[in-house]
């Protein structure tokens, strides 16, 4: 099993790869695979909702979306962590998460494409203020997917500007994050438990699409 886990920020190594390095430690301490992926240090923009990729499968903006689209098919887990940028998660991640989760189906009626059913987690960092604003930015994503959402003995927060070793210091916060990793791996055992015993995720149904206006 192996969890995807995307660092979001245009910062490499800052404060949002710190929380999330102390994620997979511990996935891997309890047997879990890891692939990492950070979404880079260029700008990425929004879906322009121009459906091209309901047939092509793929972003026509050719960028970091579209390198990630393998690294979701062979995932049974995300974790997905956001710089706090003005009290939202920053406009990057957001940008990236738009276009990938709308090219997955993820946007359609009773659909999941890529992530239905699969566990995720939002992981956050600020400097100060914003942190729960956008833990909810980053969990609507989950939510219209069918992606069992793992929580913590917190919000799923860490501390710092920039710089990791600010993060090193909020040992309550990496603290959650490992609570919060070892809980995926349990809802990822449970989950191919499940399957072993004949449970398998259910049917979907395909509604009417009516916009509440008739
Ligand atoms: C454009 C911008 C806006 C920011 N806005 C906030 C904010 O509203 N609240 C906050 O606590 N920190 C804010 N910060 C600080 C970052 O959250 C902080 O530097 C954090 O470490 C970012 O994660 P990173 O190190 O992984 O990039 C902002 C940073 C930038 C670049």
């Amino acid at each position: 099993m192996r969890v995807a886990i995307v660092n979001g920020s245009h910062n490499k190594n800052g404060c949002t790869a710190r929380a999330l390095a102390e994620v997979a430690k511990t996935l891997e301490e309890e047997g879990i695979g890891t692939e990492g992926f950070w979404i880079g240090g260029k700008p990425l923009g929004g879906c322009m909702g121009c459906n091209a990729c309901l047939s092509l499968g793929r972003c026509v903006i050719d960028d970091r979306v579209n390198d990630f689209l393998k690294v979701a098919e062979r995932a049974d887990g995300f974790v997905f962590g956001a710089p706090v940028h003005y009290s939202h998660a920053g406009a990057s991640l957001l940008g990236f998460m738009d276009r990938l989760f709308y090219l997955s189906g993820g946007n359609a009626e009773g659909a999941g494409g890529l992530f239905a059913h699969k566990p995720a987690a939002a992981v956050v960092a600020a400097r100060r203020s914003g942190t729960t604003a956008s833990f909810e930015d980053v969990n609507q994503f989950f939510a219209i997917s069918q992606m069992p959402i793992v929580t913590s003995t917190y919000w799923n927060n860490v501390h710092g500007d920039d710089d990791p070793s600010e993060t090193e210091q909020d040992v309550e916060g990496l603290r959650v994050m490992r609570i919060l990793a070892r809980n995926m791996a349990w809802m990822l055992r449970c989950i191919e438990a499940g399957r072993a015993a004949g449970v398998e995720p259910p049917g979907t149904e395909r509604g009417p699409w009516t916009s509440f206006i008739r």
